[in-house]
């Protein structure tokens, strides 16, 4: 972060929420954000996959919703495996228990006591600008069309030596949009006052960029920056 923020910064946290569907280039874009700014991050996806692989590792049936807020009460923020996490099924399996609202409650608690870290922090989801951080300094809604988020989602399988189908890739993206876009509590959408970001057309430098201007311009606004 540059160095005047710091100053300011022991008074409250400097937070950027950063929402959108799966596959749009939030992760990278936030985890860009949080270096050049020197924030912390919060991967909050990784908070509902962590409780969707505590009951898929227990063999436990997703569809019990006691022992999905056992398993989110159990989540460490501190202890959250990207590599374990990342697993496609855990992901599909996260969207399920994501409708629930007292999971919700439980894991949107622990977001918000991260979020209050100082000297700020760039937190990634569904939900930041909207009800996790609804007070967040910058709010940026990441989207892309669904063919593009599959195409790179396809590229990152193969960069990876996998292989996938296209056409599958795609409608797991279009079914888990619903699922995310269509629940009852906090579905995802954009903020009232959140920026738009279409990085369709972009590739991650230029989608960085842009994010980075638009917090410079509320840094600069606040003579902060
Ligand atoms: O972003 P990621 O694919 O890791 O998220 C997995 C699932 O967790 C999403 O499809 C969504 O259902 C849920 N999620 C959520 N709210 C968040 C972050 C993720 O409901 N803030």
């Amino acid at each position: 972060m540059t160095g005047s923020l710091s100053d300011e910064a022991a008074a409250a946290p400097f937070v950027i929420a950063i929402d959108g569907p799966a596959g749009a280039g939030k992760g990278t874009m936030a985890r860009r954000l949080a270096d050049h700014y020197r924030l912390h991050l919060l991967d909050t996806g990784l908070t509902y996959r962590a409780v969707a692989h505590r009951i898929l590792a227990g063999g436990l049936p997703l569809e019990d919703e006691a022992v999905a807020i056992e398993a989110a009460r159990a989540v460490d923020l501190g202890r959250l495996d990207r590599e374990v996490l990342s697993a496609h099924a855990v992901g599909e399996a996260a969207s399920r228990v994501a409708v629930i609202p007292e999971v919700r409650r439980i894991l949107v608690d622990k977001q918000r006591a991260f979020a209050r870290r100082l000297p700020g922090s760039v937190l990634d989801g569904r939900d930041i600008g909207t009800v996790v951080c609804p007070e967040a300094d910058v709010k940026l809604y990441v989207t892309a069309s669904a063919e593009v988020r599959a195409r790179r989602r396809l590229a990152e399988i193969e960069a990876r030596g996998g292989t996938a189908e296209f056409g599958r890739i795609l409608d797991d993206i279009r079914r888990r949009d619903e699922r995310d876009m269509g629940r009852a509590d906090s579905p995802l959408r954009p903020a009232a006052d959140a920026h738009l970001l279409d990085t369709s057309e972009m590739d991650i430098e230029a989608a960085f960029l842009a994010a980075k201007d638009i917090v410079d311009r509320v840094l600069g606004a606040r003579g902060r920056a």
